[in-house]
């Protein structure tokens, strides 16, 4: 199993549209995907038609309640986020174990809720660093930040890498000293045009950098997969709209394909 969390310290960067359309790709290659809501404005679980308040993800922080993995089809399933997140998350302040609750969740329940048989469990999470954040990190195999081109998206991807950095220091285990952090960091720039000169700069910056796993194009596709509720996968199915745009969704599965191998 592979544990994914896209984080990015920014808003509206394609977290969530890459978390869906990544995550969908992944169950379209036979791969059982586990995705988890850990923005508060759960738009990822809306994406997917579910407003149910109840036996949330929430319920792993507050440590009380039932915690419910929707089967959404195939190969997709889904712990709903919880609108309430920040302020739960608000409470744990003073919790000395505030930001290991969800590595205990998963080993409390890996054998109970079978959660061998994902095959990736891909975490969503809200535009900043917090408790919840930071839970998702510590049981990660690797980070996907996406970097658009705007004035402070390139900074963006330092601030990130910073706080992760203090996260490992920090949460050690006491005996061992080895840090829970194993987290990857990669980054995947988004939303870059062909002609505009915010787009080359940051691709001028970004093109010798190892951790840059991908480049995903600014594509008004994108933008309707979240709005129809239907991944570029979905999409692809039907022949005249692949056929129409077989350049991109061939592209789009390249991409894909490398950040798989990368992983
Ligand atoms: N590659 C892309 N091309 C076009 N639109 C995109 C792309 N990635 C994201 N978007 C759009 O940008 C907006 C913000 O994306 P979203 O995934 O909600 O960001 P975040 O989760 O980081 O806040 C959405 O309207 C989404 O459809
Ligand atoms: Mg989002």
């Amino acid at each position: 199993m592979k544990i994914i969390t896209f984080s990015a310290i920014k808003g509206g960067v394609g977290k969530t549209t890459l978390t869906f359309n990544y995550g969908e790709w992944l169950a379209s290659h036979n791969n059982n995907v586990l995705f988890v809501d850990l923005d508060h404005q759960s738009n990822l679980t809306q994406t997917y038609g579910i407003y149910d308040s109840a036996e949330t993800v929430g319920n792993i922080f507050l440590g009380r309640g039932k915690v419910k993995i929707h089967e959404i089809k195939d190969n997709i399933s889904l712990i709903a986020g919880d609108m309430h997140l920040d302020d739960i998350e608000r409470d744990l302040e003073n919790k000395t174990n505030k930001n290991m609750l969800l590595y205990m969740w998963l080993s409390d329940n890996y054998d109970r809720l079978n959660l061998e048989r994902f095959d990736y469990i891909i975490l969503d999470s809200h535009p900043d660093f917090s408790t919840a954040t930071k839970n998702a990190v510590i049981i990660s195999n690797a980070i996907l930040s996406p970097i658009t081109p705007s004035e402070h998206g390139y900074n963006a991807k330092f601030n990130l890498e910073e706080r992760i950095n203090e996260l490992q220091k920090e949460a050690i285990d006491y005996s061992s000293r080895q840090s829970y952090v194993t987290a990857k960091l990669f980054f995947i720039a988004n939303m870059i045009k062909h002609n505009t000169k915010s787009s080359h700069e940051l691709l001028e910056a970004l093109k010798d950098d190892p951790n840059v796993l991908a480049t995903v194009p600014e594509k008004e596709l994108f933008n309707r997969s979240t709005l129809d509720k239907t991944s570029l996968s979905t999409m692809a199915l039907d022949h005249k709209t692949y056929i129409n745009q077989r350049e991109f969704f061939d592209n789009i599965d390249k991409t894909f394909q490398e950040i798989t191998n990368r992983l």
